[in-house]
């Protein structure tokens, strides 16, 4: 299968970066292929920074390799950053190892396996239960956008009843590049919210992630009100609003192709690949950011110190040069690992939490929703975004149960 969806007119990068980030791109796999093979780090000007824009996956790999030249600080000044406050995609080496320890232990494999598989997995049935009995959803809307904040809530222990306005909150924080306002009374009202618990969680920690932060120390210290807050909005925006892209993208590519899901549903092992084959073929996140500390060369182009560096995943995963026939989805693909989660010292902390929740939020809609295709009278899903990327929509029909 690939992606014919096509922009009208060509897309130019500069379009791609001044229309921002957060808009609704549908293609910008042509635009990518052109930068690979004509201009791999393309010199570009993006919020009045001088910046360049990788697109190879070797050089994305070695500039996210080399974390000393290409420092992840300009992730602490700019677009999310301000609405986050201080976390960790901003900090470079011992700040950053310290603090990256701290949420370690709640997403480790350790903390994923006993009960929590079985707490997920009602928390999918339970979502699914409210309309498996219409016959027709829309897959975005009605489970995908849900289900990993309900996951996370669970996580950070907040109450079930405060689930959707928090989501609502997380969503307005993501986009504070395309709406600042919007963004800003989130974050504060992210804070309010938050500010209360934290201070009961100092006196009774219980055993949930913010009691953990509360309690935790970073040489000797421990985290401030102001840092517990601001590392609860990173890992809602970076948990809810990744994962439920990836699983929207994974049902877009079933759906399109019902051999594949046939084959999925019958054999469940095949959860694991598709996954695989997603991150790499509609990457969630399209675009991390570094900056240089020192002049540096990439592909023998010179960046001088200080310049941005817009390190393109969703166009390193499609490299042809590593990912034969790259446009094509292919769940059994084997060989060259995608590059979705990152590389490096920031790697995803919650890569292995993405594809526990994934793999059985898949495995109970196709439990629970017989005979599963797109609706023929809906208009047609597109992925779309660069920021975050995903499917707008997934209007199916299935036997009602
Ligand atoms: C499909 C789902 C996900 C994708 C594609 C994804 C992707 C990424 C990427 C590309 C980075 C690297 C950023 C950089 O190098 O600047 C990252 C970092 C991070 N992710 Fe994820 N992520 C996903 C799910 C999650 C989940 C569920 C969590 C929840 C715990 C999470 C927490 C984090 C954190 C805390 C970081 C920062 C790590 C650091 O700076 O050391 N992510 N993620």
């Amino acid at each position: 299968m690939t992606t014919t969806h096509r922009e009208a007119g060509e897309l130019t990068l500069e379009t791609l970066l001044l229309s921002g980030a957060m808009a609704p791109i549908a293609d910008p796999y042509p635009l990518y292929a052109r930068l690979r093979r004509e201009e791999p780090v393309k010199k570009v000007g993006w919020s009045g920074h001088p910046s360049v824009f990788v697109t190879r996956f070797d050089d994305v790999h070695a500039i996210l390799r080399n974390h000393e030249l290409f420092s992840s600080r300009s992730n602490a000044e700019r677009g999310i950053a301000l609405v986050m406050g201080r976390t960790l995609i901003g900090m470079d080496g011992h700040e950053h190892l310290k603090h990256r320890a701290l949420i370690t232990p709640a997403v480790a494999p350790r903390a994923l396996r006993g009960e929590f598989p079985d707490v997920v997995k009602r928390i999918a049935h339970g979502i699914i239960d409210a309309f498996s009995g219409r016959g027709e959803a829309d897959l975005v809307a009605d489970f995908t956008f849900f289900y990993p904040l309900r996951v996370f809530t669970e996580i950070l222990g907040l109450p079930p009843e405060d689930v959707e306005t928090f989501h609502h909150w997380a969503i307005d924080l993501s986009h504070v590049a395309k709406d600042p306002a919007r963004g800003f009374a989130a974050s504060q009202k992210t804070k309010d919210y938050l500010a209360p618990l934290v201070e009961r969680k100092r006196a009774h920690p219980g055993n949930d992630l913010i009691g953990e932060l509360t309690t935790a120390e970073v040489d000797g210290e421990r985290l401030t009100d102001e840092e517990v807050i601001s590392f609860v909005r990173l890992l809602v925006i970076a948990g809810a609003e990744t994962t439920y892209h990836l699983m929207g993208s994974a049902l877009f590519a079933m759906l399109a192709d019902p051999e594949l899901l046939a084959a999925v549903r019958a054999d469940r092992s095949l959860v694991a690949p598709v996954l695989e084959e997603t991150l790499r073929w509609e990457s969630p996140i399209q675009l991390i950011t570094r900056e240089t500390v020192e002049d540096a060369s990439v592909a023998g182009v010179e960046i001088p110190r200080g310049h941005e560096v817009l390190v393109c995943l969703g166009s390193a995963n499609r490299d042809e040069r590593r990912f034969p026939d790259p446009d094509r989805f292919d769940a059994r693909r084997r060989g060259e690992a995608h590059i979705a989660f990152g590389f490096g010292r920031h790697y995803c902390a919650g890569s292995r939490l993405a594809i526990l929740e994934a793999t059985l939020g898949l495995n109970a809609l196709l439990d629970r929703l017989p005979d599963l295709h797109l609706d023929p009278a809906a208009e047609p899903a597109r992925v779309i975004g660069v920021a975050f990327r995903g499917p707008d929509h997934l209007r199916v029909r299935f036997r009602s149960q």
